[in-house]
């Protein structure tokens, strides 16, 4: 999979995503030989650059965070195509400086008119983005050559809003040109998902109501909100995380199979399985929320997250968050799908667990059995990407004791080949414009369809309730759960 020689303009060159995660992506694709012949970066930011301080700061991004071994040769290749473009979003000369410099560009490298636009810069900046890339014409190129947009969550505030930023985009970029980045489903663990349930037979038997008890959605992290107050707070971690990240996983689990492996026919599946997706009919019982105070990480002290640099004092901003939802279908009926996530939790942690039912009868004596659990599958996304089964094993002895054993999927034993980061592999989509790890407009309106009541519901409800960073987040979440005779798994 290569793609045609073509140039991506890059946007907020200067923002974080850029220095940790796309610049050294770029370079790696370069290191495993696919990048295309003639490929070029533009970085444009309102910075008094010029082409040599650019490629310097791409270096340096390269050199602290690429995944593959630097290599003379591949960086030269790649910094020979690096130029920067200075100037802010509104200035139309920047602009059209911009046009000129991807025409050079084509006619010295070979790119054909092949342009990436990626907007890695805050939502209010979109509009404009878009507007000057109409202006300029640099939305549609003449034929035989393609264009494409590619643009980094958030996808809009609420469903209005990310209506009226897709009616935006699209009046400009047709919906097969836009990519919209949720870099989860570009983890190598996310996509297998597909395989584990689609490739093999052991699985999908099972998947169903009638074996499954629940499932759980757990993404825990350690870190706080770093330096991402301006975007952190209003936003939260229901509309940061779950309207994404999470719902996305959740289709994947509960979707039925595609018929083809192609964007099509999983985005229809995605869809049907989220439009299916029912709220707990009561809120305060369903759902919870929480806020870290101060607390103590891996033995250090750390604040709470009103005392955060830029958060103010009176933020009623969830850090935590966790819903009970269901779907609503033949496969799934009466199944909770629990979903939580948290920052400045005791540990980072991404996973899928399929908890199935107890056996309908145990022959064995209940002192034999006490410590039984349900068997369980469990994706684990990340750190320790694998798969892990629990199931109830004899212990070994002169009595028949039954006691849970794992059993274990490693990447790391099964391959050899190592794993792309996510936004190697998506932006590799982008520069091939294969759009299936790239959910489509209507995903995301059905996630925040799922989502708005929940919002409105919290906005109600004054301050989330507390939780001493470095734990497993608040009360309430536990108790959600309790209700149900259920715990989360504990981590
Ligand atoms: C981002 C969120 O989408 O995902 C961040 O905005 C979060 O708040 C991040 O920290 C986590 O990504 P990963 O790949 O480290 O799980």
């Amino acid at each position: 999979r290569v793609a045609e020689p073509c140039v991506l303009v890059l946007f907020g060159v200067t923002g974080d995503l850029a220095k940790r995660k796309l610049l050294p992506a770029i370079y790696d694709l370069g290191n495993r030989g696919l990048l295309p012949p003639g490929f070029s970066l533009v970085g444009f930011a309102r910075r008094d650059w010029a082409h040599e301080d650019f490629a310097q700061v791409t270096y340096e991004a390269v050199k602290e965070h690429a995944r593959t071994p630097f290599r003379e040769e591949v960086w030269k290749q790649i910094s020979e195509g690096i130029h920067f473009c200075p100037g802010t979003f509104d200035d139309d000369g920047a602009f059209d400086v911009l046009a000129m410099m991807l025409k050079e560009i084509d006619e010295t490298r070979g790119t054909g008119g092949n342009y990436a636009f990626y907007l890695s810069v805050p939502p209010k900046y979109f509009p404009v983005v878009i507007e000057q890339l109409k202006r300029t014409n640099l939305a549609q190129g003449p034929s035989g050559s393609w264009r494409r947009v590619v643009v980094e969550k958030p996808f809009g505030h609420d469903l209005n809003s990310a209506r009226e930023l897709n009616a935006l985009t699209n009046a400009v970029f047709p919906e097969e040109s836009v990519f919209r980045i949720d870099h989860y489903l570009g983890k190598e663990t996310v996509q297998n998902i597909l395989a584990l349930r689609f490739a093999n037979t052991l699985y999908e038997p099972i998947w169903n109501r009638r074996y499954v008890d629940h499932i759980q959605i757990t993404m825990a992290e350690d870190i706080g909100i770093g330096g991402r107050a301006g975007y952190y707070d209003g936003i939260g971690a229901a509309r940061d995380v779950i309207q994404n990240h999470l719902l996305q996983l959740l289709a994947l689990v509960a979707m039925e199979d595609p018929t083809f492996f192609d964007a099509d026919s999983l985005r229809r599946e995605k869809e049907k399985v989220l439009s299916a997706v029912q709220l707990p009919a009561d809120l305060a019982a369903g759902t919870a929320r929480g806020q870290y105070t101060r607390g103590w990480q891996g033995g250090e002290p750390v604040v709470g997250y009103l005392e955060e640099d830029g958060i103010p004092a009176d933020s009623i901003t969830e850090t935590y968050a966790a819903v009970r939802l269901e779907v609503a279908n033949r496969r799934w009926a009466g199944v909770p799908f629990y979903l939580r996530t948290g920052k400045r939790l005791s540990g980072r942690m991404t996973e899928v667990a399929v908890v199935f039912q107890r056996a309908p009868h145990l022959p064995f004596s209940k002192t034999d059995t006490e410590i039984l659990g349900q068997n369980a599958l469990v994706i684990r996304v990340q750190p320790d990407e694998g798969i892990t089964v629990r199931f109830g094993s004899k212990v070994p002895g002169t009595a028949m004791e039954v006691r849970d054993v794992l059993m274990d999927f490693a990447y790391g034993e099964s391959f050899m080949e190592s794993s792309p980061e996510a936004y190697e592999r998506l932006l590799l989509d982008v520069l091939i414009g294969d759009p299936p790890l790239f959910p489509h407009q209507r995903e995301v309106e059905l996630s925040w369809m799922i989502m708005d009541p929940i919002e409105e519901f919290w906005a109600s409800q004054g301050r989330p309730e507390g939780y001493p960073a470095g734990t497993w987040g608040p009360a309430s979440a536990d108790e959600m759960l309790a209700r149900d005779g259920r715990a989360w798994r504990r981590l």
